[in-house]
């Protein structure tokens, strides 16, 4: 019901086809509400013969929410004896099934062969969770994923092959914490925002994302596989391994420059006189790591700047040997570390340069991969 109700705020015309088994829990008038379109559950009445045909082709994905165990085996034995496993058979577009059942039915090999046997026929299957399942049932996997996991695999079902489909993306997102002692750090006021919307936007997008996390303020999203990089040591060692696999790298986060050059091994008492804490450079990631760098791949940077930001930008593009840096304000409005928008200009390798309107995160994110699929087609 939340998931017809998000599709259609999200703009999407959604039309719900209800088996038998699915009109003993909800009603259809309630998804009618929802969607504002007639349901669908006949598939031999008169003036339906044709609905399982005329619904699977204007689909643009086709989403069973839950899929049950009865209904994959059904699905993946090709039976079509009512509207939906009919809409199925008769659908050239992706078809996303989202099994939910009691854990021990997930289990079951029959079940597990019948999933294996579905992502063979091509159908997309989203792992079910792990967690509490029907009242005195325990906890186990079988629950129905969140549904912002469920809207991620929809709009990843309904992309059409861009440049980014299939290729490997590596983003860095967040702070890192350096530290004075073992429960003190240095920092920044990174949030990871930024990072995390081009990875997930990347994702949707066809990407095999991999998202390197400092410590970030936001949820990690959770159809991204997540390495997670605490030091900008560990970061570096992180992308000394992943680098040579990547297609594109995002330098999204904000790794320390500085950190207390002897770390105290126990905790610094406050009596006394106030320590003095000397300081050592960290490494510069996109300098240390740039051996590394697969050949052809697409090398994007940010730069944060209070002052000469262009010039500043324009400096680090080229010292970093980088394809595209993003050029961030600090302290303008709208702008830069915890906000949701941001401002920002694009500068290329080729002395290109664009001003983009404050935005989003989330479109800064498709701006800025739009400019990134097309480095990639001229590669
Ligand atoms: N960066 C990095 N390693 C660091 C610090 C930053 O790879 N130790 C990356 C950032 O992720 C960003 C780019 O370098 O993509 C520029 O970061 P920025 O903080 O703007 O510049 P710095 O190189 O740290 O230089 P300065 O702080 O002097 O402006």
């Amino acid at each position: 019901m939340w998931l017809a109700r998000l599709l259609t705020q999200a703009g999407a015309e959604v039309d719900v086809v209800m088996t038998r088994a699915a009109r003993e829990f909800v009603g259809a008038v309630t998804f009618e509400a929802v969607t504002g379109r007639p349901v669908h559950h006949e598939i031999f009445g008169a003036g339906h013969a044709l609905d399982h045909i005329t619904l699977a082709r204007e689909a643009h994905t086709l989403v069973v929410a839950p899929a049950t165990a009865d209904f994959l085996a059904r699905a993946t034995h090709g039976h079509a004896d009512d509207l939906l496993t009919a809409c199925l058979l008769a659908a050239d577009s992706p078809v996303l099934l989202v099994p939910a059942m009691n854990d021990r039915m997930w289990n079951h090999a029959q079940t597990r062969r019948n999933v294996a046997q579905a992502r063979e026929l091509g159908y997309r299957v989203i792992d079910p969770d792990e967690g509490p399942l029907a009242v005195g049932e325990g906890s186990g996997p079988g629950r129905m994923p969140e549904p912002d996991h469920i809207m991620a695999h929809i709009g990843r079902a309904l992309e059409r092959g861009g440049a980014l489909a299939g290729k490997s993306l590596l983003v860095t997102a967040g702070a890192t914490r350096e530290a004075i002692d073992p429960v003190r750090f240095i920092s920044n006021h990174s949030s990871g925002k930024m990072g995390i919307a081009i990875a997930r936007a990347a994702w949707r997008r066809g990407a095999d994302v991999t998202l390197v996390a400092g410590h970030v303020d936001v949820p990690l999203p959770s159809e991204i596989f997540v390495v997670h990089a605490s030091t900008a040591a560990e970061m570096t060692t992180v992308l000394e391994e992943k680098l040579p696999a990547a297609d594109v790298l995002v330098m999204a986060a904000a790794p320390a420059d500085f950190r207390p050059a002897a770390p105290d091994a126990q905790k610094i008492k406050k009596k006394g006189a106030a320590p003095s804490i000397a300081l050592e450079h960290t490494d510069d990631i996109l300098r240390t790591t740039a051996g590394r760098r697969k050949t052809g791949s697409v090398i994007v940077g940010f730069a944060l700047e209070t002052n000469d930001g262009v010039a500043n930008a324009r400096t680090k593009l080229k010292e970093k040997d980088l394809d595209l840096i993003v050029l961030n304000t600090a302290g303008e409005a709208g702008s830069g570390f915890g906000t949701d928008t941001n401002r920002v200009t694009l500068l290329s390798r080729d002395g290109e340069q664009e001003d983009v309107a404050l935005m989003a995160k989330t479109d800064v994110a498709e701006v800025l991969l739009d400019r990134i699929e097309t480095l990639l087609r001229g590669r």
